[in-house]
C-alpha cells in the first residue's frame, strides 16, 4: 500500500485519549458504563463535573475526548446520530441566515436542509463545490454556513476542502463543515485543510460494527464549542452511555480496520475495473479517477467505497445484487462486513429522477462497502454474480 500515510501518533491517541485509569477510583483500563442519570452534589451547585446525564456524562467523555484527539480538534461532541449532530450545527444559525451545501450530497442530510431548516426560514443552495467558482458565486451577505462532504456518496467525487474554506473564509462569519463519514479521522482530517467543524456519522466506519447509531462533532473553535454544548444540553439528542461505551471500544481498532477497508477496496476496484462486464469503477485511489491527485493530497488513505456501473440496467443491477452471497444486501456502510446496494432504489430513492440522473446515479449503479473479509473471496464472490447478472466474460 504505497499510498498509505498515517497520521502520527493516531493509534496511541485511539488507544489512550481520554481513557486514562486515573480518572476512576477503581482505576478501570476501560472506561466504565456510567448509567447514572444524575450525579451527588457537595452542596448545591457543588459537583464533580457531572450534573445531570444530558448536560453530561463520564462515558460520553471519554468518547468525546477521544474523538476530538482522533481528529486533532479541541473539543468533541457526540450526539443520538449523525442527523442529530447536523441538526445541532445548523442550530449555530438564526432564522433568515442561509447555507451552501452540495448537489451530491447524503440523503438524509439533504432531506433536512430541504424540509425541516427550510421551515425555520434557513434557505439553502445546493450548488457544485468541486466548482470553487460555484462556491464563491453562491455566497450571500447572510450567509453562515458551507457544508461540504468528501468524496460524495455514491458517486465519489472529491471536494477540494482546502480551497473552499480559502474562498469561504474571505467572508467574516461563516464556518465551514466537512461530512468526513466515508473517510474516518484516519484518512481524512478536515480541520488541518481549514475547515471548522468535521461532522461524522459514527454509525459508520469509526464504530464499524453496525450495532450502534451515533453522531459526532469535532471543532477546535471555541466559540462555536460554546454555542454547540450548549445546543446539545438544550436540545437534548445524546447518545445512550452504553452507545458511547460501544463507540469507544470500536475507536481501538479503527486504525487496524481501515488500513483492510483500504486493501481489499483497491482490490475489489481494480477487479471491477479489468472487468469487461463493468462500464466504469468509481474509486478515488484509481488513477482513472478524475481528482486522483486531489485525493492524494488531501486524504492519507482510501476507506472500502466502491462505486461502480454494471453492464445493462435495473435487471443486471438486481440480479447482480440477489446473486451476492458474501456481500450483504443492505443499507448503510462502513462496517466490518462486506455491503451492496442500488442507490437509484434504495439510499437515494428520495432524490428525484432529473437531479439522479445529472448526478450519475443511473439504474446500473451499484455501491459497494467493502469490508475486511478475506480479499479472494469477495473477489469470487463479485465474479460469481457478475456471471449470475451478465453472463460470462
Ligand atoms: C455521509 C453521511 N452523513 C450522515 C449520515 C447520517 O448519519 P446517521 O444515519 O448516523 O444519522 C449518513 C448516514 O448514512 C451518511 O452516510
Amino acid at each position: 500500500m504505497e499510498d498509505f500515510k498515517p497520521f502520527p501518533h493516531f493509534a496511541t491517541d485511539a488507544l489512550h485519549a481520554g481513557q486514562e485509569p486515573e480518572q476512576w477510583n477503581s482505576k478501570a483500563v476501560n472506561p466504565p458504563i456510567s448509567m447514572a442519570t444524575t450525579f451527588k452534589q457537595s452542596g448545591p451547585g457543588e459537583h464533580a463535573g457531572f450534573e445531570y446525564g444530558r448536560s453530561g456524562n463520564p462515558t460520553r467523555n471519554c468518547l468525546e475526548r477521544c474523538i476530538a484527539a482522533l481528529e486533532g480538534a479541541k473539543y468533541g461532541l457526540t450526539f443520538s446520530s449523525g442527523l442529530a449532530a447536523t441538526m445541532a450545527i445548523t442550530h449555530l444559525l438564526n432564522a433568515g441566515e442561509h447555507i451552501i451545501s452540495m448537489n451530491d450530497l447524503y440523503g438524509g442530510t439533504n432531506r433536512y436542509f430541504r424540509k425541516v431548516a427550510a421551515r425555520l426560514n434557513i434557505e439553502t443552495s445546493f450548488v457544485d463545490c468541486t466548482k470553487i467558482d460555484d462556491v464563491k458565486k453562491a455566497l450571500r451577505p447572510n450567509t453562515k454556513m458551507v457544508w461540504i462532504e468528501t468524496p460524495t456518496n455514491p458517486t465519489m467525487q472529491l471536494v477540494d476542502i482546502k480551497a473552499v474554506c480559502d474562498i469561504v473564509h474571505q467572508q467574516p462569519d461563516v464556518f465551514v463543515v466537512v461530512d468526513n463519514t466515508f473517510m474516518s479521522s484516519y484518512f481524512q482530517r478536515p480541520l488541518e485543510h481549514g475547515a471548522d467543524c468535521v461532522m461524522h456519522s459514527l454509525t459508520k466506519y469509526m464504530n464499524g460494527h453496525s450495532d450502534v447509531i451515533m453522531g459526532a462533532v469535532a471543532t477546535s473553535n471555541d466559540d462555536i464549542e460554546k454555542r454547540l454544548r450548549f445546543l446539545q444540553n438544550s436540545i437534548g439528542a445524546v447518545p445512550s452511555p452504553f452507545d458511547c461505551f460501544l463507540v469507544n471500544r470500536g475507536l481501538k481498532t479503527l486504525h487496524v480496520r481501515m488500513k483492510e477497508h483500504m486493501k481489499n477496496g483497491l482490490a475489489v476496484a481494480k477487479f471491477l475495473e479489468a472487468d469487461p462486464r463493468v462500464t466504469k469503477v468509481i474509486h478515488p485511489g484509481l488513477e482513472i479517477h478524475p481528482q486522483y491527485e486531489l485525493g492524494k493530497r488531501q486524504m492519507r488513505g482510501y476507506s472500502g467505497m466502491v462505486t461502480f456501473y454494471i453492464r445493462g440496467g435495473e435487471t443486471e443491477a438486481r440480479d447482480f445484487l440477489k446473486a451476492l452471497k458474501v456481500f450483504i444486501l443492505a443499507e448503510s456502510l462502513g462496517g466490518f462486513e462486506s455491503l451492496a446496494e442500488h442507490p437509484a432504489i434504495m439510499t437515494h430513492a428520495s432524490v428525484e429522477k432529473d437531479e439522479r440522473e445529472k448526478l450519475g446515479i443511473h439504474d446500473n449503479l451499484i455501491r459497494l462497502s467493502v469490508g475486511i473479509e478475506d480479499t479472494a473471496d469477495l473477489i469470487e464472490d463479485l465474479e460469481n454474480a457478475l456471471t449470475a447478472a451478465v453472463g460470462k466474460e
